[in-house]
Order: structure tokens, then C-alpha cells, then sequence
């Protein structure tokens, strides 16, 4: 994979003069994955750069951006009604400007309908061009000209754009962006284009001052994480983070299992202070049928595995997976299939979802005669099942102390707090301190399928 990088000049400044003396405001609305979270970051901080200042509500704002998800059609509707929302403010303050980023503002078909019928929306960018941002702010400001930024990636990845994080103790490091490969189903590689990595020495100087900085927990992100590939391998980049001096976890996602090396997991045993010892790998299906029509490219055989080798490496890992239901063409074996390898594997928790056909994709165009009684009687059963697995998984650690980092106050009042152990349970605990960002020892008291519980030791 080639790395092909630019420091763009993204107009900020030419904004800053046009809104000087003015008291603005910005309101971000994130949607979708952790991706989306560090664009957003991005967003945030181009919007500071420009002088506009944090609204909490977007009725307080002058620019609106909507960071949008397409990987479901759930999600697409989601974010087409909240930005419906945002038509009243239009009205009532014209001069606002709203713009439409993320997944859904690469497809071509969605910029159209946006075009067409949400005619308050200012601006829709794609994500490999939000460097483009302030341009558009800029456009929209002097020009009242409405912008739709589409099918300009070039394969570059812009540095050096400024970052607004909303966590001083986690923070989001993107390592490689795009996808090259088209999983059937998987609108991905058309919305966010090729795999791109960033060089080493910039994720590298990233890491290292986060650090410095106080963070405790930098997770790796990537559509493809470990198949990151610069100078230097995935393996070889965490290793060198890994020897970074200070008390933090890294984390990654999401890996695909064709690029889960020996390498990787090696130097997950021999980092294990640093290395969390969990990992998120998307299965998919449990029939080598599906995983074919799927092109996941691995069966069944070699995911399990790599399960194994993983968990003769690091024995406490935290496994979690991706699972389709009912893609095109699956029987009833196929997801007793699925079933099979969710139990044999005993995953600490699944995030299951039932196949959404979504446009320009090779499965969309798949004959699916499940009829709906049985995708939600499948789904079904997968929780059922999952569950009790999830509770078999979380009740060994009745009684242990856990080191959990400290993320928040709960909803639950003074003195409760929520956090995650390494391996990245949620624990809701007790404490007579606020030690937000932080890691403490933990009690664990009580456990279900879904929590831990706990009070905090000295
Ligand atoms: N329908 C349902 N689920 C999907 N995913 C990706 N594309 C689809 C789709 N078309 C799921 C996969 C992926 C997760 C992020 O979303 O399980 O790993
Ligand atoms: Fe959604 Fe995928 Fe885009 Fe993330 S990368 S926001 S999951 S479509």
C-alpha cells in the first residue's frame, strides 16, 4: 500500500477574517463508527481553527455539521430525519449553514436526493476531502452558494489538520483509511475508497505526544486496521508504540481475519502491559458457504484458528465479533452453522445485524427470499444464545480486582462511576473519589451478561 501524503491548504484563515468579531457557534452530530468519532475530532477542530465556538445545542448554532453512517439502511434513515430537524433553523435563521459529511455524502444517489429535496442543507462532502471543509464554510458564507463535494479522492491522505478530542485520557489515532476489500455486502469500500496508510513517523509523533500529554488509552483505527501497511508492518507500528515509555493501552479496530499475522500476535504476548488484551474480529457467518458468497476470503476453519492461537498467546484476551444475519441465500444450516461457531468460540460479546441491501453493492443485487419472520426469529436466537454465553464469560470475574480506567460519572448519581478493565468490559462502580482518567483497582461485586459491577479499592 502506497503512502501518498499532503499538508492541504484548507482555508481556515480566509473564514476566520470573514467571521472576526463575530460570537459563532458550531454544533457537531456524530453518527456511526469510531471512524466517524475521529473525523468528527477533525471537524471540531477545523471549526475552532475558524474562530466558531462550541454550541450545546445546534438551535444555538451557525454551522451544523452532520457526520452521517451509510453501512445500514437504518442508519441512513436515521440521519436523514435528525438533518430533516434542522430545516426549522434554516428558516428561522437563513443564514445558518448546514453541511452534510461522512458515508452518506459519497454516494451518489443520497447526494442527488439531498440535492433535490433537503434544500436547506448548505454543503455535502465526502470524507476523503474534508480537508475541503472550510472552503465550503467560506463559499457558502461570501457566495451563498450551496457546494456538493463528490468522487474527488485522489488516494492521498491529508495531514496535519487540526484535531479538537473530546476525551483528555482516551484518544482516537486513524492509522489507515479505505478498504480494498469488498466484502459483498459492505458499502465501505465505495464511500471511503482505497486503502491509504499514514506514514510511520506521523502515527508515531501522534502517539508519542498523546502521551506526553496524559493520555491513557490511544486506540488505532483503520476500516482495515491490521492490514496497515508504510514503512512498516501493523505489527511492527504497535510494537513501537508498545515501547513507548509511560503507563497507557493501546487499542485497535477493526482487524480483518486474513491479516491477523503471527507477528501481530506475538508481539500482543510480548506487550501484554500495553497491548489490551482484547480483540474485535469480525466472523460474519459461521457457513464457509456464506463467507464465500460474502468474499471474506477465510473459512471457518482458519477463524477458529486464529481464535486459538490468540488465546494460547494472551489467555485473558476479550474476544468480541461482527455477525451478519440472514445474508442472501442463507438456510437454516448455514445459520446453525453461525450458531455452532459463536459457541465453540465463546465471545464475550457479538454485535449482530440483520443484512441490509445497500446500493452499488454485489449482495444488493443477490435474491433473498428469507422472508422477515425468520431474519428476526434468527436474530433471535443468536441473542438468546449469546447471552447466556456473554454471562458464562463475565462471571469468573466475581471477586477479582480489575484495573480500570476511569471514563465518567454514571446517570446514577454522585460517587458512581463508569470505566473499562483492559480488556475493554464496562465496569459501573462505586468511588469516594472522582478519579476520572485515572486507572484504579476495582472490586467486581456483581455481573451480568452485559456489565460488570464493582466499588473502587485504594
Ligand atoms: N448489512 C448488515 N450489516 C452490515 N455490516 C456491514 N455491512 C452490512 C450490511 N450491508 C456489518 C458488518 C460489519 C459491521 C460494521 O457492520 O458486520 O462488520
Ligand atoms: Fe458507517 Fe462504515 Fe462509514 Fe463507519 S466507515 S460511518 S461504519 S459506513
Amino acid at each position: 500500500m502506497e503512502t501518498r501524503t499532503f499538508y492541504p491548504e484548507t482555508g481556515i484563515e480566509r473564514v476566520r477574517r470573514l467571521i472576526e468579531g463575530q460570537s459563532v457557534r458550531y454544533y457537531v452530530l456524530t453518527l456511526g463508527c469510531q471512524q466517524n468519532e475521529a473525523d468528527s475530532e477533525r471537524i471540531r477542530g477545523m471549526a475552532e481553527a475558524m474562530g466558531y465556538a462550541p454550541a450545546a445545542e445546534p438551535e444555538e448554532a451557525s454551522l451544523i455539521i452532520v457526520n452521517t453512517c451509510a453501512i445500514r439502511r437504518h442508519a441512513e434513515l436515521k440521519a436523514l430525519s435528525i438533518v430533516g430537524r434542522f430545516k426549522a433553523i434554516k428558516t428561522e435563521r437563513p443564514e445558518t449553514v448546514i453541511g452534510i459529511c461522512g458515508c452518506m455524502a459519497a454516494e451518489p444517489h443520497m447526494v442527488e436526493h439531498i440535492k433535490k429535496n433537503f434544500h436547506f442543507v448548505t454543503f455535502t462532502l465526502e470524507p476523503n476531502r474534508l480537508f475541503r471543509l472550510p472552503e465550503l464554510v467560506a463559499t457558502a458564507l461570501m457566495e451563498q452558494r450551496r457546494s456538493f463535494v463528490l468522487g474527488e479522492d485522489d488516494g492521498r491522505i491529508a495531514e496535519g489538520l487540526p484535531i479538537r478530542r473530546t476525551s483528555d485520557h482516551r484518544a482516537y489515532v486513524s492509522i489507515m483509511y479505505g478498504c480494498n476489500n469488498f466484502c459483498s455486502y459492505c458499502i465501505v469500500p465505495y464511500v471511503r475508497g482505497r486503502e491509504r496508510s499514514r506514514e510511520s513517523a506521523a502515527v508515531l509523533a501522534e502517539c508519542r505526544a498523546l502521551i506526553e500529554n496524559g493520555v491513557k488509552e490511544i486506540t488505532l483505527l483503520g476500516q482495515n486496521v491490521n492490514s496497515y501497511c508504510s514503512d512498516m508492518s501493523f505489527a511492527a507500528l504497535i510494537s513501537a508504540i508498545a515501547q513507548m515509555e509511560g503507563d497507557f493501552l493501546i487499542r485497535f479496530m477493526t482487524s480483518h481475519p486474513k491479516d491477523v499475522s503471527d507477528e501481530l500476535i506475538a508481539a500482543m504476548k510480548k506487550y501484554k502491559g500495553k497491548i489490551a488484551p482484547c480483540f474485535h474480529l469480525p466472523l460474519q457467518a459461521g457457513s464457509d458457504r456464506i463467507l464465500k458468497a460474502m468474499n471474506r476470503t477465510y473459512n471457518t476453519e482458519h477463524y477458529l484458528s486464529i481464535a486459538k492461537k490468540l488465546r494460547e498467546a494472551v489467555p485473558e484476551i476479550v474476544l468480541t465479533t461482527d455477525i451478519i444475519v440472514a445474508f442472501p441465500g442463507e438456510t437454516e444450516e448455514d445459520f446453525l452453522g453461525t450458531l455452532k461457531i459463536v459457541e465453540e468460540v465463546g465471545f464475550d460479546m457479538i454485535f449482530s445485524f440483520i443484512f441490509s441491501p445497500r446500493e452499488g453493492t454485489k449482495a444488493a443485487k443477490m435474491e433473498n427470499t428469507i422472508t422477515e419472520e425468520e431474519k428476526n426469529d434468527r436474530m433471535a436466537r443468536l441473542l438468546a444464545m449469546q447471552k447466556e454465553i456473554a454471562l458464562k464469560k463475565n462471571l469468573p470475574y466475581l471477586d477479582r480486582t480489575e484495573r480500570v480506567l476511569v471514563d465518567d460519572n454514571a446517570r446514577e448519581g454522585e460517587g458512581n462511576y463508569i470505566g473499562r478493565t483492559a480488556g475493554g468490559k464496562l465496569v459501573r462502580f462505586t468511588d469516594t473519589k472522582n478519579r476520572i482518567g485515572e486507572f484504579i483497582s476495582v472490586k467486581i461485586t456483581k455481573a451480568t451478561p452485559f456489565d460488570l459491577f464493582g466499588e473502587a479499592v485504594d
